[in-house]
């Protein structure tokens, strides 16, 4: 499922990449090559990566 349709960028890669990288919904695009278009999908993309990272067993360090 994409959780950006702008951008194509599936519900799992976003996971994947809040995982990665620390940084707002903006920031994790950017990581993936991509910046938001519309932005009606960043309020999703915020609770995804939220709850992505809490269930880290420990926090991402700021790059
Ligand atoms: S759906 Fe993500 S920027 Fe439009």
């Amino acid at each position: 499922m994409y959780t950006c349709v702008c951008n194509a960028i599936r519900e799992c890669e976003l996971r994947q990449a809040a995982r990665q990288h620390d940084g707002c919904a903006e920031t994790v695009y950017a990581k993936l090559g991509k910046r938001p278009n519309c932005g009606h999908c960043l309020d999703e993309a915020e609770e995804l990566i939220a709850e992505e990272r809490a269930a880290l067993p420990q926090p991402l360090e700021a790059a």
